[in-house]
C-alpha cells in the first residue's frame, strides 16, 4: 500500500533495526512492556536516525548529477557527521556549514564528539559564530555541482526514510502480535516524527505516535510536523495526514536546545544500568525524560524510538564525567 519505489535510493544502512525488549527498564518504570527501535546500531557512521533519510536525499542528489553535498547544523550536528560518512561512501564531496548556536565551551564540545568524526570522513568543515557567518560560509561552497540539504535532513523526500520506518516497526510488532502500541520518537528538524506519524497513519495503525520536541515549541513543532508529514504525503500522491494519533510536548527541553538538564542525566543512567543502553543528551535523553513520565501511564506496549547520538555523548565528556 506505501509504493517507495519510485524514489531513486542508495543503500546505507541494513534494515530492519533491531526491536529489543527493555524488561528491566519496564520493571524498573513499572509500566507496560517496553520496547526498544534500535536505529542507533547501524554501522555506517557510527550509527544513527539520519541513514534512513540520507537514503532518499543522497538517492535523489545523485540522480541529479551531483558531485558536493553541502549541509548544516550545530557544532555536535549528528546530521552532519552521517552525511560526512554517507559522501565518504559513496565518493561525494562534504561541506559542513556549522554554526555555534549551542552555549557550551570547550575542546569536547568544540573539537571532539562528531566533529573529529567529520574531519576522519574527510568533510570540509566550516564553524560559523552566527547566521551571517553561515551565509556568507554557504556562498563560498555553493557551485552548480552541489546539492543543499535542509538542517536534520529534513524535507518531505527526507521524511521518506521514516515512512519506511513506519513500515518496517508496525511489521516487527505485527510478528510480536502487537497491533497497539505508543511509539515515543525525540523530535529536533521534525522528519523522524513526521515519516512515523505521516507511516502509521497510511498503514491505518491503531497505535499513538507521542514526539517530545528537544528544540521547538509545541506550537512549532506541530506546524512542522504537519508540513513535513504533509510534502511527503504529496510526494507519494496520497492527501494530507489528519495526525490525529500523534502528540507533541515540548516541556523537557530545559533551559534551551543542546543544553543539558538534571533529569537528562538521570534518565541517561536509568537506561544504562537497567539495559546497557547509551542515550545521547540532546535528543533521545531528552524525549526519553517524557518517555519515563509517559510509559506507566499507558495501557499498551509503548516503543522508546533510539535515533542514535553516541557521538555526541562524547562533546559533553567533561559533562557526564562530572554526572557519573
Ligand atoms: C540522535 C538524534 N535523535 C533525534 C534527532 C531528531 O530527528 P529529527 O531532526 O528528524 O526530528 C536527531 C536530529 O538531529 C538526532 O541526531
Amino acid at each position: 500500500m506505501i509504493d517507495l519505489s519510485a524514489f531513486p535510493r542508495v543503500a546505507l544502512g541494513s534494515w530492519p533495526t533491531p526491536l529489543d525488549d527493555a524488561p528491566r527498564l519496564a520493571t524498573a518504570l513499572g509500566s507496560p512492556p517496553v520496547l526498544i527501535k534500535r536505529d542507533d546500531v547501524n554501522g555506517l557512521g557510527a550509527g544513527g536516525n539520519k541513514l534512513r533519510k540520507l537514503e532518499f536525499l543522497l538517492g535523489q542528489a545523485i540522480e541529479q548529477g551531483a558531485d558536493t553535498i553541502i549541509t548544516f547544523g550545530a557544532l555536535q550536528t549528528n546530521h552532519g557527521r552521517q552525511t560526512a560518512a554517507a559522501c565518504a561512501k559513496l565518493g561525494l564531496r562534504c561541506e559542513l556549514v556549522l554554526t555555534a548556536k549551542v552555549p557550551m565551551k570547550g575542546d569536547a564540545y568544540e573539537r571532539s564528539g562528531n566533529i573529529v568524526l567529520d574531519h576522519m570522513f574527510g568533510a570540509n568543515v566550516h564553524i560559523c559564530a552566527d547566521a551571517e557567518e553561515t551565509a556568507q560560509a554557504y556562498e563560498r561552497v555553493n557551485h552548480d555541482k552541489a546539492v543543499t540539504l535542509p538542517v536534520g535532513g529534513s524535507n518531505g523526500l527526507g521524511t521518506l526514510g521514516y515512512v519506511a520506518a513506519a513500515v518496517e516497526l508496525v511489521g516487527q510488532l505485527n510478528d510480536r502480535g502487537i497491533d497497539n502500541a505508543c511509539i515515543v520518537v525525540p523530535l529536533g528538524s521534525g522528519a523522524t516524527a513526521a515519516g512515523i506519524a505521516l507511516g502509521t497513519e497510511l498503514l491505518g495503525w491503531s497505535g499513538t505516535v507521542h514526539a517530545p520536541s528537544v528544540s521547538h515549541s509545541k506550537a512549532d513543532a506541530e506546524q512542522e510536523l504537519h508540513t513535513l508529514a504533509g510534502d511527503a504525503a504529496a510526494l507519494l500522491n496520497v492527501p494530507a495526514p489528519k495526525l490525529a494519533h500523534v502528540t507533541i510536548t515540548d516541556d523537557t527541553i530545559g533551559p534551551g536546545y543542546g543544553v543539558p538538564t538534571e533529569d537528562m542525566w538521570s534518565v541517561l543512567k536509568l537506561f544504562g544500568e537497567t539495559e546497557g543502553v547509551v542515550l545521547d543528551p540532546v535528543y533521545t535523553g531528552k524525549a526519553a525524560v517524557a518517555f519515563r513520565r509517559l510509559a506507566p501511564t499507558l495501557d499498551v506496549p509503548v516503543v522508546f524510538l533510539h535515533t542514535g547520538g553516541l557521538p555526541g555523548f562524547y562533546g559533553y565528556a567533561p559533562e557526564a564525567v562530572a554526572q557519573f
